[in-house]
């Protein structure tokens, strides 16, 4: 998207507002095909929800990887096949389960013991299970995305998934096992250890129909071609079918937070003060994240002396979209924008001291849509009672 484009959108949007270049949403999906063929790409709706993308997802024919009622119905209504959708996540009830049994929702990834009881209690001739395994390796990534370390709650141990696997093989409804090792993974090495992982249950449980490898490729180079490699071994060696569930290579880096300056100040640093913050793009205070930030419409070198921060509207540290970002000398009124935050951006967006969310627009061809308004004040209380 060019400079000029964005300072449009954002005169006639307003700031701060998401842009997503469904474009690039569609490159990721081509490389992702053409680094792992023959898999079966289930986008993690967790990624990024927005309806647009969803749909042009779905007539992109991916599937989607859901775990919530909201991202359920918000699947179904964006016009993934339910056959497609792989329902997974820690917390089954019977609610969800008939729900989602009811949808004809055909692969469930049961993440413990207790979901297969939950699950036991519903009507599902048609589902089909995967077992998630907690793989128990650290593979590489900010603690908080670790999902194969064993401590994380996530998946049942070696033995645990065994007999799990067991029991679902009983009633004639395994199709395979799972592992998502976390997110945020650029370290080849983690490929080897998830198929590692699997390989014992495959040659314990033969005659497996597929497996699920997750999602959890880092932007914005991973290591795809390694990762393929060391999929299609494993699928060969015993005739499974892959199923995929990346989230944020898909959408990341076709996503722009546009933000404007309110104020800059000096002091022992430069704390650059503009519209968009924590409730905005929660990840630079949750996880330390670093997202480039730039000036549009500037072809401006970057100043180099005092530290600048760029800092949100609201009341602590914490809200903050950059630390010691290398930026030419800004003014109030200008305008910035947040790179590669298509992905967990307005997906965790709050209204954290009444913040109102973003709007959201959608680029595509040049085209631009708005995706989803501005919140407005009355927004905040439409819901009480
Ligand atoms: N499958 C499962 C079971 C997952 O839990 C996740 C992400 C994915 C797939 C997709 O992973 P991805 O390809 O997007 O890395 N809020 C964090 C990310 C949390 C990811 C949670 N699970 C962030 O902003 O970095």
């Amino acid at each position: 998207m060019t400079d000029e484009l964005l300072l449009e959108i954002a005169a006639r949007y307003g700031t701060p507002t998401y842009v997503y270049d469904l474009d690039i949403v569609t490159d990721r999906v081509a490389r992702l095909r053409s680094a792992f063929k023959n898999a079966e790409i289930r986008y993690a709706v967790k990624a990024n929800s927005n309806g647009a993308l969803l749909r042009h997802l779905a007539a992109a024919g991916v599937g989607a990887e859901a775990l919530t009622a909201g991202e359920l119905e918000r699947s179904l209504r964006a016009g993934f096949d339910p056959s497609r959708i792989v329902f997974g996540g820690p917390g089954h009830t019977p609610a969800l389960a008939s729900r989602a049994a009811g949808a004809g929702i055909a692969l469930v990834s049961l993440d413990s013991v207790g979901a297969w009881d939950v699950w036991q209690g519903v009507s599902a001739p048609a589902t089909r299970f995967l077992v998630r395994l907690n793989p128990g390796f650290d593979p590489h990534t900010h603690e908080h995305l670790a999902t194969a370390a064993a401590s994380s709650k996530f998946g049942e141990p070696y033995a645990v998934a065994r007999a799990l696997g067991k029991r679902v093989a009983a009633s004639g409804r395994l199709a395979g096992f799972h592992v998502h090792a976390g997110s945020m993974i650029d370290d080849p090495g983690v490929a080897d250890l998830i198929v590692g992982a699997l390989e014992p249950l495959y040659d314990e449980f033969p005659g497996l129909e597929l497996v699920d490898l997750g999602g959890g490729y880092a932007v914005p180079n991973p290591p795809l071609e390694h990762f393929s490699a060391a999929y299609q071994s494993f699928a060969a060696k015993y005739r499974v079918s892959v199923v995929l569930e990346p989230g944020r290579f898909v959408v990341a880096d076709a996503g722009t937070l546009l933000t404007r300056v309110l104020h800059v100040k000096e002091s022992e640093r430069r704390h650059v003060i503009v519209d968009g913050g924590m409730a905005d793009l929660l990840r630079p205070a949750l996880y330390g994240a670093r997202h480039p930030i730039r000036l549009v419409g500037s072809g401006g070198v970057a100043e180099g002396g005092t530290p600048t921060d760029v800092d949100g509207p609201l009341c602590e540290n914490a809200d903050r979209l950059g630390q010691d970002v290398e930026l030419p000398s800004v003014k109030a009124g200008d305008l910035l924008a947040v790179g590669r935050a298509g992905a967990y951006g307005f997906a965790m967006a709050s209204n954290y001291v009444s913040s109102l969310r973003p709007a959201e627009v959608t680029v595509m061809a040049g085209e631009v849509s708005l995706a989803r308004r501005r919140e407005e004040p009355a927004d905040l209380w439409r819901l009480e009672i």
